[in-house]
């Protein structure tokens, strides 16, 4: 039996990454821009490394060039998104591909999504809240400029910050000034490792930007001492399974390390991060597990529990979720 229908709530996904490929070559098609290089012969996203993986997300990206297509896609990820049962999602957006970390444009793109937002709330009863996510193979510099849009905007629905892109370029402490400001801003804070980097990269995430939440985290697996520390801290894990083994992270959803941290206390959730690049959707992401770790409504009920009370947004909203 099909979880479609239980509640969701998910925490980690990014707005481009979630854009249907037949919604991107509709876009394609109407500015005459060659993408072809970004599907494959089912026309799904090819890719065949995390490294690819990133250049056909920026790639199918460029072709989402205004506001109004902005919330065109809000719309339809929304509405994807309530087909599959989720309830509240917290969604990264990128001020280097909404106006080119430029303010004011930033601005009139955040009007946009968060209009499509409340629109979607109303139609499909689904509640949105916007993550700014800055981009680490871009560097410190446009970091810290998307961070000052971040600051610019935050408020009670631009609710966070975060880091993504290659874990394998940079240290987190060349991030710590946009994350300083960000915090300062009253942004609440998260970020991407775990993932391409080990144990010692969660450590520095943890450390060095302060964050209270890490996108992914599973690498931690590798060290006992770690997977503890987080325990202890009650540091929540936004755990993104099928994402993981659609690059080759693991081999296969037994042995998926989420298992052995939901056993062993730890707070874990569970999002998609770019469905459909993995072709996942939040209900395959609790069936797979349901399969996989004989996990019932009583540990969904945890995590999306574990997900509520982590979640970026004020408490009126947490309560309504609860
Ligand atoms: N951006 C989109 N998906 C990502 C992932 N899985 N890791 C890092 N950056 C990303
Ligand atoms: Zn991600």
């Amino acid at each position: 039996m099909s979880l479609k229908n239980v509640p969701k709530v998910e925490l980690h996904l990014h707005l481009e990454g979630a854009a249907p490929p037949a919604f991107i070559r509709g876009l394609a098609k109407r500015k005459n821009m060659d993408i072809s290089g970004v599907f494959d012969a089912d026309g799904g996203y090819a890719f065949t490394d995390f490294r690819h993986f990133l250049q056909v997300y920026e790639a199918a990206t460029a072709t989402l060039q205004t506001p109004e297509d902005y919330h065109r896609l809000t719309l339809a990820v929304l509405e994807e998104s309530a087909a599959n049962g989720v309830i509240y999602t917290e969604s990264f957006l990128s001020p280097d591909f909404c106006g080119g970390r430029d303010v004011g444009a930033w601005r009139e793109y955040l009007h946009a999504i968060r209009d499509a937002a409340d629109q979607a709330e109303r139609e499909f009863g689904i509640v949105m809240r916007g993550i700014v996510t800055c981009i680490r193979h871009f560097g410190p510099e446009k970091a810290r400029q998307t961070a000052l849009c971040a600051a610019e905007t935050a408020g009670d629905w631009l609710t966070g910050f975060g880091l993504a892109g290659d874990e394998r370029v940079g240290k987190p402490k060349d991030f710590a000034y946009a994350f300083d400001m960000a915090r300062e801003a009253g942004l609440r804070l998260t970020a991407h490792a775990g993932e391409w980097g080990g144990a010692q990269s969660v450590r520095d995430a943890l450390h060095d930007l302060r964050v209270e939440r890490i996108g992914h985290g599973v690498r931690a697996a590798e060290d006992p001492a770690l997977v503890e520390e987080l325990a202890e801290t009650g540091t929540v894990l936004e755990v993104c399974p099928g994402s993981n083994i659609a690059l080759g992270l693991f081999r296969s959803w037994r042995s998926h390390p989420i298992g052995g941290f939901f056993d062993k206390g730890l707070k874990v959730t569970v999002s998609t991060d770019d469905p459909p690049f993995f072709h996942t959707s939040m209900t395959r992401e609790y069936d797979r597990l349901a399969d996989a770790f004989g996990w019932d409504d009583a540990v969904f009920t945890t995590l999306n529990t574990t997900a509520v009370n982590a979640a970026f947004c004020d408490d009126d909203t947490r309560a309504a979720l609860l």
